[in-house]
């Protein structure tokens, strides 16, 4: 059994309680910085290996400005490809998710890369004046991990450690779950834009302070015995137990009626929600009956895509498919509340009124959220708003100062 608490960070007594500074979350000058510092230099977990069961299949990732391919070769390998043809930069796939027949064939002018990323020709090689070195034009390689058969991505170098070291911490659950053997849900994933800055979603998701008034459900199916754990690395997990009451709401009433109980999973899994958060943008959830996975992705300084996957145990019965039916019922209700709550909180933020955060103990998720903004970007600790063409500068000068 996983022993969390060994690896728990405590709560100071007294800490700065306000928040980011509100310019933060309607700044595109710091936005375009978050881009490069927050985004592309961490790492996104992009799809699982069973999304992509056989030979040709291939999954798409697309993130601020970038865009991957994840696919699996002739030798049943997985590898990770800039999505972009090396003659004029189309799409070599398009759309999510799919799957081709032993190459990829780019739409544009038809180039053909092998599924090692290689490529295999061109059409009309003889148009191409001195020749085309086929060595030279293959796709270009992402840096990937694979962890419990998730796979990872990052676009650039950054400084969390290999993904199976920063997500320790979650690994003995994670093999618990089976988490290898997962098999995706249905149609794969759906997305949904919300009109906020990224931030603004992952500071409504970082505390539980809110779950007892905002989400009647998750308050009944556990709210008495939700916690937050704190690890090293910014991750943080969120767990709670249910099946002590039979609950009143619908949902909750058969889901606990009829959640089987699973016994291959260890007892502090079995009648438990686990949510394992991933600095910047990610949280794994593991119910009994299933997995899922969502993250926040920026489009713009204002705009917000919801990506969501979900997956369930290969032999499933049919009891545990309607407990894991009415597990993703309650989390739509829960997400249609959050959505509302990371609207205003965003919009609060431009309101002449509003003079910072004043948060709870119980809302110390949010602060470790952006303590790491703040290591990473030390000009977000700058409480007025800087002129916006000064930001990058200003940044760079407080980077500098603080290493030195
Ligand atoms: S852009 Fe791909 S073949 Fe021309
Ligand atoms: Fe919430």
């Amino acid at each position: 059994m996983n022993e969390l608490s060994s690896h728990t960070l405590r709560v100071p007594n007294d800490w700065d309680r306000r928040g980011l500074p509100a310019w933060t979350y309607h700044s595109a000058a710091l936005f375009d910085l978050e881009r490069t510092h927050v985004f592309l230099n961490h790492w996104q977990v992009a799809c699982h290996v069973n999304d992509i069961p056989h030979t040709g299949d291939w999954r798409a990732f697309d993130l601020l400005g970038e865009r991957a391919l994840v696919v699996r070769g002739q030798d049943g390998a997985v590898r990770a490809f800039h999505n972009l043809c090396r003659h004029r930069g189309a799409r070599v796939v398009d759309g999510m998710a799919g799957s081709c027949k032993g190459a990829l064939v780019c739409p544009f002018h038809g180039w053909v890369y092998n599924l090692d990323g290689t490529l295999r020709g061109a059409a009309r090689p003889e148009t191409f004046g001195t020749g085309l070195d086929r060595q030279k034009f293959g796709l270009k390689p992402i840096e990937m991990e694979i962890w419990q058969g998730f796979v990872f991505l990052r676009f650039l170098p950054g400084p969390q450690p290999s993904v199976a070291e920063c997500l320790q911490p979650y690994a003995a659950d994670f093999t618990d779950f089976r988490s290898e053997g997962l098999l995706p849900v249905g149609q794969h994933g759906y997305w949904g834009q919300t009109p906020v800055n990224w931030k603004s979603v992952c500071d409504v998701d970082n505390e539980g302070y809110h779950v007892a008034l905002a989400h009647p459900s998750l308050q009944e199916l556990y709210g008495r015995s939700y916690t937050d754990v704190f690890h090293p690395n910014g991750l943080s997990q969120s767990k709670a137990t249910y099946g002590d009451r039979p609950g009143r709401l619908w949902s909750v009433r058969n889901y606990v009626k009829l959640s089987p109980l699973q016994d291959w999973l260890p007892p502090h899994l079995q009648r438990a929600w686990n949510y394992y958060g991933m600095f910047p943008n990610t949280v794994f959830i593991f119910t009994p009956e299933g997995v899922q996975y969502y993250q926040e992705i920026p489009i713009s300084v204002n705009e917000t895509w919801m990506s969501f996957c979900a997956y369930r145990q290969p032999n499933e019965s049919r009891q545990t498919r309607i407990a894991r039916y009415l597990v993703a019922r309650i989390d739509r209700h829960t997400s249609a509340e959050d959505q509302q709550l990371t609207i205003w909180s965003n919009e609060s933020m431009k309101s002449l009124a509003f003079d910072g955060f004043h948060l709870s103990d119980l809302e110390y998720g949010v602060r470790r959220h952006h303590d790491k903004l703040r290591q990473l970007l030390p000009v977000m600790t700058l409480q007025s708003p800087p002129r916006e063409e000064e930001i990058r500068a200003r940044n760079e000068e407080m980077a500098c100062q603080g290493a030195g």
